[in-house]
């Protein structure tokens, strides 16, 4: 691995306040998160983390919470490190919509603040009906700091549908500004994902090849092995179109499709996925949802759910680039393998379209399990037979020295004000613009064009998904690691 890259460390102090002390966002993500700044030296001289929630609970109690949580997600835990850490985590009992509980706990905060200078950040690991008491509370009290406002750290799913993402702007902007405002999803943060622009655009072999001209299809697929690990609450009510495509999946479109921003700003960069995702056409008849078999014996899960965990769908783009280049996604759980990728498959040169069965040759951007990028490209068998067989160039692009979970880096993000590799709120509706229909059609139309066809726990997901792309002339490519 190459080391030369420099280490980003957290420009500056600062004080976390956790909202939702035992919230599963930061237990599995933000707490283990921490821990890997601090193991990887990249804290700031004076950090201090608070957690604060209705509960009452003792410091120690917290504290166990968080060390559990890190423990559960790293092998090897260093005492020293933890134990310093620890040292930094503190907690606070008070209501989510009460202005006075607010108010002792900017009185807490700034007594255990050691340095003036320094940001404060507050991260929401709350279910989103107490948003908006959280919103006017911090608003009401002067959280803000001389060096700068208050950050707010905000995860996807943005709303349920484009009526409540826009209910959820106007809270939020009511009591905040647009850069006190960071909208996280963690997609953004994987190495794979934000190379993605650079990628194309640094390597002019790829911006020359990357448009309608050459390429003949686009597959984005996300299937997972775990079901919904007993997420039942949150996943019964959302479903994979709305936990996975709407945000994760679409952003990678975006990402992989926009043209190079015209100027090096945050704004250029939504700027151009908001012109993609707006450009997006769909036919809800190109939707194919399924359903794991054993999905309504899920703890928490109706009887009768029609909760897709599993969605194909064809889209195009309405782009000078990409017009009239089929688009697939799909996405699911309880399936074969955990596996991220884009597959892009470039169009029949002479041979290929001479020569039946002939592999296409294609570019892999993989982002699960772990991410590469992969050429296939057809070489000749040997001696005098005019037969071919694929090959892959492939290489890690995990990460080149600076590496870091994604959470680990987007908070350094916030820590550093960027805001580059979250979201704003264009997109959001654009992409909500694209799910709401479809999701309206299956109310008007009912069962019978919408539930989901049932399909085996580890296998691909219904047969349908294969038809929808096999109707084109096109295949699922898979490359999961067996
Ligand atoms: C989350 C979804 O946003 O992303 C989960 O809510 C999903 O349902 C997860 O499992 C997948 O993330 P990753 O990074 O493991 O691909």
């Amino acid at each position: 691995m190459e080391t030369n890259s420099v280490h980003q460390i957290a420009k500056s102090n600062f004080t976390l306040f956790v909202y939702g002390a035992s919230g599963s966002l930061a237990k599995l993500k933000l707490f283990p998160a921490l821990y890997e700044l601090a193991s990887q030296k990249r804290m700031p001289k004076d950090y201090q983390i608070i957690g604060y929630a209705r509960t009452t609970m003792k410091v120690e109690e917290f504290k166990l919470i968080f060390e559990e949580s890190v423990r559960a997600a790293h092998e090897n835990i260093d005492k020293d490190i933890m134990k310093k850490l620890l040292r930094r985590v503190h907690y606070f009992s008070g209501k989510y919509d009460s202005i006075e509980d607010h108010k002792s706990f900017l009185n807490f905060v700034r007594k255990i603040e050691k340095e003036k200078k320094r940001v404060r950040i507050a991260y929401l690991s709350v279910p989103p009906s107490t948003f908006t008491a959280i919103f006017k509370s911090l608003g009401k009290v002067n959280f803000n700091t001389r060096m700068s406002r208050l950050r707010l750290i905000i995860e996807k799913p943005f709303g349920y549908d484009l009526q409540s993402a826009k209910k959820l702007k106007r809270v939020l902007y009511k009591s905040f500004q647009k850069e006190q405002i960071y909208l996280l999803d963690h997609y953004l943060g994987k190495e794979a994902v934000s190379n993605l622009l650079s990628l194309r655009y640094a390597n002019s072999i790829l911006s020359a090849l990357l448009s309608k001209k050459y390429v003949s299809n686009i597959q984005i697929s996300a299937l997972e092995s775990k079901d919904i690990e007993g997420r039942a609450n949150y996943f019964d009510n959302v479903g994979i179109l709305r936990d996975m495509i709407q945000s994760h999946l679409l952003q990678i479109l975006a990402y992989f499709t926009m043209f190079a921003p015209e100027e090096k700003s945050s704004e250029a960069i939504h700027r151009g996925k908001a012109k993609v995702l707006k450009s997006i056409r769909i036919q809800a008849k190109n939707v194919v949802r399924g359903q794991y078999k054993s999905y309504k014996n899920e703890k928490g899960v109706s009887k009768d759910s029609t909760t897709e965990t599993y969605a194909a769908l064809k889209l195009t783009l309405n782009h000078k680039l990409w017009k009239g280049v089929p688009i697939y996604i799909r996405s699911g759980k309880a399936l074969k393998a955990k596996w991220t990728a884009i597959v892009i498959e470039f169009k029949h040169g002479l041979l290929q379209s001479k020569q039946k069965n002939i592999e296409p040759n294609r570019l892999l951007i993989q982002l699960q399990p772990f991410e590469k990028i992969e050429f296939h490209l057809l070489t000749k068998l040997g001696g005098k037979t005019f037969d071919f067989h694929p090959i892959k160039a492939a290489k890690l692009i995990y990460c080149s020295g600076d590496c870091l979970s994604e959470h680990g880096r987007l908070f350094l993000e916030v820590v550093d004000g960027r805001q580059d590799l979250f979201l704003n709120f264009e997109e959001i509706f654009a992409a909500w613009r694209v799910i709401d229909p479809l999701q309206n059609y299956c109310n008007k139309m009912g069962e019978i064009s919408c539930s989901p066809i049932l399909y085996k726990k580890a296998s691909l997901g219904p047969k349908a998904a294969d038809l929808l792309i096999e109707k084109d002339g096109f295949k699922w490519f898979n490359a999961f690691p067996s």
